[in-house]
């Protein structure tokens, strides 16, 4: 066993819990709603996250009244996405993560626990290196390895099977509604954060992320 306490590891998912490329996704889905003339605001977005590239346009395209689109035009419209936040990712570093973020994933690791990805993202892997974080977790486990995105608990029992830990020595920190259902689904403790905690959903919530220390710790760890 490596912690202490009924926990073992703790899977986090990336965008909007580690890092702030949800407001990445935001802006790439943005520019290709405009070029579309189809309404998106934050509401919509929020619909987005822990959703897989593919879904997250097919819910864009709700309010889009043109002629019906190809799978080819869809897959190029979210290629477009792509590039445009390949972009944006292009231009993180290091500097992009947040010291307290660092502090906080030292600190759950210097007390023994596990620390893992579990992101629906198939940027994960380039997002983590921008951030200098690319060696830093024990297991990856995110979109490309999973056929079925959030609210499928898929991506967190990989996750799980790649730490070598029981799903239900393991505590999922999310910032979607989605994510929380997926931890949920997989039998973790669940911890939201952001839009999910605005939300109320989780076992126990965070204002910051800073405060997943003292969770915990109220959890034996
Ligand atoms: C999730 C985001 O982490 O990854 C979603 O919350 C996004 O908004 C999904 O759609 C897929 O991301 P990517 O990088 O593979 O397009
Ligand atoms: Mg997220």
């Amino acid at each position: 066993m490596t912690g202490s306490g009924p926990y073992e590891a703790v899977v986090f998912d990336l965008d909007g819990v580690i890092c702030h490329t949800d407001h990445y996704h935001y802006l790439g889905w943005k520019s290709v709603a405009d070029d579309l003339g189809v309404p998106f605001d934050e509401t919509v977005n929020n619909r987005l996250r822990g959703v897989s590239r593919m879904a997250s346009l097919d819910i864009i395209l709700e309010q889009y009244d043109g002629a019906p689109l190809t799978d080819e035009r869809k897959l190029e419209l979210a290629t477009t996405k792509n590039d445009r936040y390949r972009v944006m990712l292009g231009g993180m570093s290091p500097a992009d993560l947040d010291p307290s973020v660092r502090a906080t994933l030292d600190d759950l690791r210097g007390r023994g626990l596990k620390l893992a990805i579990g992101s629906s993202s198939r940027n994960a892997r380039y997002i983590l290196e921008r951030i200098g974080l690319g060696d830093y977790f024990d297991a990856i486990s995110d979109g490309t390895n999973i056929s079925r995105s959030k609210p499928d608990p898929e991506v967190f029992l990989k996750a799980a099977e790649y730490l070598g830990i029981d799903p239900a020595r393991c505590v999922v920190v999310e910032d979607a509604v989605a994510g929380i259902e997926a931890g949920q689904a997989a039998g973790m403790y669940t911890v939201s954060i952001g839009d999910a905690a605005d939300l109320g959903a989780g076992d126990a919530r965070l204002g910051t992320f800073a405060d997943l220390s003292h969770v915990m710790a109220d959890l034996g760890a």
